[in-house]
């Protein structure tokens, strides 16, 4: 009998799925070396102790419901999770839980490389649909917006100063300025990009997006801080687009407060690459929406188009780049934590 439980246990051993049986009170009995890597731990960093000790909080998780239910109920359970780390860095997994004597046998299977594949081919996809759409917007609807754009231009200028009804007039071409550059946007995004590639100093362009702010009323209500290193991080790309994106940033922590808050831009280098964080005082990104509000059209306010974050990610990468919202609890406080990550210049 014992040759033939250590003839499974190598088995079990040398498999490249996960297996794990935690016992009644939650400690874990035994965990296969892959199960212990994709809980980042050795074997016995984790046997004899409990899972809660080992992932404080996992008790406020849906994941936690699930295995709570199927241990109570002894039911079992298959589903996709995505698995947060002490660190704030996250993986999914598909989990298998089957009631066992001892208590709850998971079987779990690394499929974050496959959801990253998935997510990058639904991006693609829709890239390439709101391609074809941006194509039709922009030829019925953008031309006649321009033609009535100069015919208000026109009729306006026929009327005498402190005619009361310029006013009108301007409300009209304003509405219409909003509307082009909706459709800037979704030009912007749909098109395949070509990126000017110049020496940037990122400064410069966070300035450049505060200026075009400047008498924006949305972030005239909040302070902004800004540091950096010393000289300002040099990368290669276009400035106008980078601008574009720390415009978008700031309109969202802009609009994400309701009460009078402060913007936080930091920007350094690491690894080869210049980091701008931008965080704010406001209420954060909702749990639900986190994973989504790269997607277009993923809006979690009311007017919003959802575009800014697609576009502003479309562009980072654009320049060998990256945009991420940092997950809640690595970043420590209240507010959202936007990190842009651009590669420096080689040369500067
Ligand atoms: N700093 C932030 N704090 C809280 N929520 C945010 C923040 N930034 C973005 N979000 C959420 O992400 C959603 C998507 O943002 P995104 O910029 O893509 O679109 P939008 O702001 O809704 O519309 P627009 O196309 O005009 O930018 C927002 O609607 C909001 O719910
Ligand atoms: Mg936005």
């Amino acid at each position: 009998m014992v040759d033939r439980w250590q003839g499974y246990r190598e088995t079990l051993d040398s498999l490249l799925e996960g297996f794990q049986i935690i016992s009644h009170d939650w400690t874990y009995l035994y965990l296969n070396p892959a199960a212990a890597a994709q809980g980042r731990h050795a074997p016995d960093e984790l046997i004899g102790r409990r899972l809660m000790d080992m992932y404080p909080g996992i008790q406020s998780t849906p994941l936690f419901a699930t295995l709570e239910r199927c241990m109570r109920e002894r039911t079992v359970a298959s589903f996709e999770n995505l698995f947060t780390f002490p660190d704030g860095s996250s993986r999914w997994f598909e989990i298998r839980v089957e009631p066992v004597p001892e208590g709850l046998c998971i079987h779990s299977v690394d499929i974050h490389d496959r959801r990253q594949a998935e997510a990058r081919l639904r991006e693609q996809e829709s890239v390439a649909t709101l391609g074809r759409m941006a194509g039709v917007v922009a030829h019925e609807v953008k031309n006649p917006l321009a033609g009535l754009a100069g015919a208000l231009q026109v009729l306006k200028g026929r009327r005498p100063d402190g005619d009361p009804e310029l006013a009108l007039f301007d409300q009209m071409l304003q509405s219409i300025g909003s509307l082009d550059r909706l459709l800037q946007d979704l030009l912007i995004f749909a098109r395949p990009m070509r990126i000017q590639s110049m020496p940037v100093a990122v400064g410069d362009a966070v300035q450049d997006a505060l200026r075009q702010l400047e008498h924006d009323r949305k972030l005239q209500a909040h302070t902004v801080k800004l540091s950096a290193d010393e000289p300002s991080p040099i990368v290669r790309g276009d400035r106008e687009l980078l601008t574009g994106v720390f415009r978008n940033l700031l309109l969202n922590a802009a609009e994400a407060m309701r009460e009078a808050g402060t913007i936080t831009v930091q920007m350094s280098r690491e690894n080869g690459s210049c980091l701008v964080t931008l965080s704010d005082t406001g209420p954060g990104v909702p749990e639900e929406l986190a994973t989504q509000i790269f997607e277009p059209f993923v809006t979690g306010r009311r007017g919003g188009t959802g575009l800014g974050l697609a576009i502003s990610r479309r562009i980072l990468r654009l320049h060998g780049g990256e945009l991420a919202l940092r997950p809640r609890q690595a970043a420590g406080s209240s507010g959202a934590t936007f990190v842009a990550t651009i590669p420096l210049h080689p040369e500067r």
